[in-house]
């Protein structure tokens, strides 16, 4: 940026329109106006009479947030002043009302800056990534106390960044957050993809509906059987809120870089929706020590949905990588003795008592329930079966004492997390599994009590060093202990963050579940190597997930960093082989396509190896799959219908069956394609492909009979030389997809 200009025609415009009722945005004096490098977006700045922070952003003509206020409600005054022995005062309350921190604040100076570099994540959707913005930093008084906070605004060419800044050397020290106040006052009543806010689960499936619709539609989508779930309100919904305007601009609001803080939800009215954050135990929403920043609120806008699928505004937004070594990151292509418990076959717990006092417990004496998924003899052969096909690791979950009471116990001393079930042999199921070149998966299910997960972390992941372990699945089933803290709330973030910082000081690559959502922090921290976060596979086994659900978590969960989804499942009768009634609504070649179509650099073959079997040729595009790639192409997409993705494998961090395939110094490519309910027939153009060169496509297609409810397991593999030139016609069944193999010939 370079400019700040006086916009006067502007200011008429916004004293006059989308201005919310009762309040009166009207700019004092002349907006600052800040401008994408690309000159499409436009945001503008300014105080109103009353000296409150106000915001818009537009693209081209079109208005997409209408002046929207910025800044906080604070607590009055620190809660407790002191304790008196002596006199017979006893703890003070509040002394002070808590006190708008959004208006009576007067501008001290302005600054500007652009910046354009280019930066290589450690793994992703391409090797390199465009970090392009200009910036403007207001810097603002509080009239009376003199309490400072600057507003630091960066414009890219798909997106705004702002966020909240609050200087040392001020009035304002230790401070406690009633609420952010920041509004985002979308220009029309958008379509929006959304799931109900909640400050502990993101386990839901998306509606799609206008703005204004929310509250209707809400109850019914809602999902109390959620193992800790806190709603807030029939007009709140979470982050990343995907929307589309009338005009077809895709608009998106998130938020990136959360640290320290809580994560926002988002309260609408009608087409207005404001920051709601997720509170502490008391009430209170956020704990802050000066100098500090809050996260960055994040606003895409882009004319296409392939566009918004390329966005890194988020990615951008965070500061680059911690670590100074990297070298032991890498992509993980991984099998599991998890989806026999999940779906009911097996159990996590040894025995089926109801109580167990873990440093007394006799577990050799004890009657095992004949279920125990993770024994020796099943883990083997899910080695023999992982090794066999190229996999890199093995994840076993139910492998330590304590399952018995994990679930619906707010039990504090739950697990230890270094002691083995007698009939999980750690030592000679590790040496099994490193003489087959497999890496054991590490499991620390918290069960939410995360003081206790904090005491035991050191020894647990001391234990991984001392076997080579190198990644770890962590989950937080049930309510968080201490009770009445949030999965989302400032204590569990810093929580999350403290995990994945201590895990790099021992060379571990974390994967959470159930922690909170992504927002990019994966570029400092590329230990961070998943999240699940949202309704991952594990939802076809309770009850199902409609096939649009793959075509929307592109736009909204993945914005802020990859997910575990764990694809993979061959067998969608789960009541065939261990009587769940649940049915997997897909297609195989619908599991085969997410591979590509939902980027993660840790990637899990889901289903168990019997059902594997006898589809060993489709699950061939699972062992030839990279996780980890050096460019993207987004092809087609529609949130909520289709999604369609080709990718081009990064050599040098291929291993195994990948590498197999892709390694061989001839060119590769892959392509998925994935629908919603309807079945879709579209023409691709193959320019992706390198010119000159010839290419053997393998195409796994539904089979013209194929459809998710009825005929799952009905697929085509064919094969054709292709080129550049080519285009290539992609057919999905409802509930379907598509994946290609294209290698050079
Ligand atoms: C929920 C997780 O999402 C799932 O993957 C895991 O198996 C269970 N918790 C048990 O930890
Ligand atoms: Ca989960």
């Amino acid at each position: 940026m370079k400019r700040i200009l006086p916009l006067l025609a502007t200011a008429a415009l916004m004293a006059g329109c989308g201005a919310p009722s009762g309040k009166d945005y009207s700019p004092a004096g002349e907006p600052f106006s800040l401008s994408s490098p690309d000159g499409e977006l436009t945001a503008t700045f300014y105080l109103t009479e009353s000296g409150t922070p106000v915001y818009t952003l537009s693209r081209g003509d079109v208005a997409v947030m209408d002046p929207g206020v910025l800044g906080f409600e604070l607590r009055g005054t620190v809660k407790y002043q002191g304790l008196e022995y002596e006199g017979s005062t006893p703890l003070k309350p509040d002394e002070l009302p808590p006190y708008l921190f959004n208006d009576s604040f007067e501008l001290l100076g302005c600054e500007t800056d652009s910046f354009d570099e280019v930066w290589e994540p450690v793994w992703g959707e391409e090797a390199t990534i465009r970090n392009n913005y200009n910036e403007l930093t207001v810097k603002l008084s509080h009239k009376g106390d003199g309490k400072l906070m600057n507003i630091r605004f960066r414009l890219f060419d798909d997106g705004l960044g702002f966020r909240y800044e609050f200087p040392g050397d001020q009035p304002l020290v230790h401070f406690v957050i009633k609420e952010e106040l920041t509004e985002f006052n979308c220009a029309q009543d958008n379509v929006a993809w959304w799931i109900p806010g909640d400050f502990d689960s993101q386990e839901y499936e998306y509606a799609e509906t206008l703005l204004s619709e929310i509250p209707s539609v809400f109850k019914s989508r809602t999902n109390q059987y959620n193992s800790s779930t806190t709603l807030f309100s029939t007009s709140g919904v979470q982050t990343s809120l995907q929307m589309k305007t009338p005009e077809g601009l895709y608009v998106n609001i998130h938020e990136a870089a959360l640290v320290e803080y809580p994560c926002m939800h988002l309260l609408g009215d009608g087409k207005r929706l404001r920051s709601f954050l997720t509170p502490d135990a008391e009430g209170w929403k956020g704990r802050l020590e000066t100098p500090c920043v809050t996260p960055w609120r994040t606003i895409e806008v882009t004319p296409t949905a392939e566009r918004m699928l390329a966005s890194r505004v988020v990615l951008n937004l965070n500061d680059p990588c911690a670590l100074d070594d990297v070298s032991w990151i890498h992509p993980v292509k991984y099998m599991g003795v998890w989806w026999e418990m999940i779906a009911g076959a097996g159990s996590w717990n040894y025995t089926d008592v109801p109580s167990v006092h873990l440093d007394t417990f006799d577990y050799d004496a004890a009657t095992p329930n004949g279920r125990h998924s993770g024994n020796n003899a099943n883990v083997r052969k899910y080695i023999d079966f992982a090794a066999e096909n190229g996999f890199d690791a093995l994840l076993i979950e139910g492998w330590n004492v304590g399952w018995e009471e994990w679930a619906n116990c707010n039990k504090d001393y739950v697990f230890d997390f270094v002691t083995p079930y007698p009939d999980f042999d750690i030592d000679a199921l590790n040496a099994y599994a490193h003489a087959k070149g497999i890496k054991l998966v590490m499991h620390h299910e918290t069960s939410s009590s995360v003081r206790n997960y904090e005491r035991h972390m050191e020894a647990a992941y001391s234990l991984m060093n001392k076997y080579g372990y190198d990644a770890v699945k962590s989950g937080y089933v049930g309510d968080i202990q201490p009770l009445g803290e949030h999965h989302y709330g400032q204590h569990m973030v810093n929580h999350y963050l403290y995990a994945v910082t201590e895990a790099a000081r021992h060379h571990i690559m974390v994967n959470a579940h159930e922690a909170v959502r992504p927002t990019g922090l994966c570029r400092t921290y590329p230990n961070l190597i998943g999240n699940e976060s949202a309704r991952g596979t594990e939802y076809q086994a309770f009850g199902g997930t409609q096939p649009e659900h793959t075509t929307i978590l592109q736009f909204t969960r993945l914005n802020g960093g990859p997910m575990d989804f764990t694809p993979g499942i061959f067998e969608q009768n789960l009541k065939e082989w261990c009587g769940n009634d649940s049915h997997v609504n897909a297609t195989i070649a619908n599991q085969l396509s997410l591979y590509v179509t939902m980027y993660s650099p840790l990637q899990m073959a889901a289903d168990t190896p019997d059902h594997y079997a006898p589809f060993m040729d489709a699950f061939q595009f699972i062992k030839d799959v990279a996780a980890d790639w050096d460019g993207t192409r987004y092809i087609a997409a529609e949130p909520g219908d289709y999604v369609v993705i080709a990718r081009h494998p990064k050599t040098s961090t291929l291993s195994g069956s990948a590498k197999a395939f892709c390694g061989s110094g001839k060119d590769v490519w892959f392509l998925g394609g994935t629908t919603d309910e309807q079945a879709r027939e579209m023409e691709v153009s193959l320019d992706f492909l390198s010119e000159g060169k010839t290419y053997e496509a393998v195409i796994y297609a539904d089979a013209e009979d194929a459809h998710y409810l009825t005929n799952p397991q009905a697929y085509t593999i064919t094969r054709q030389a292709v080129t550049s030139a080519d285009s290539l016609t992609i057919k999905m069944a409802p509930g379907g997809g598509v994946a290609v193999s294209f290698k050079e010939i």
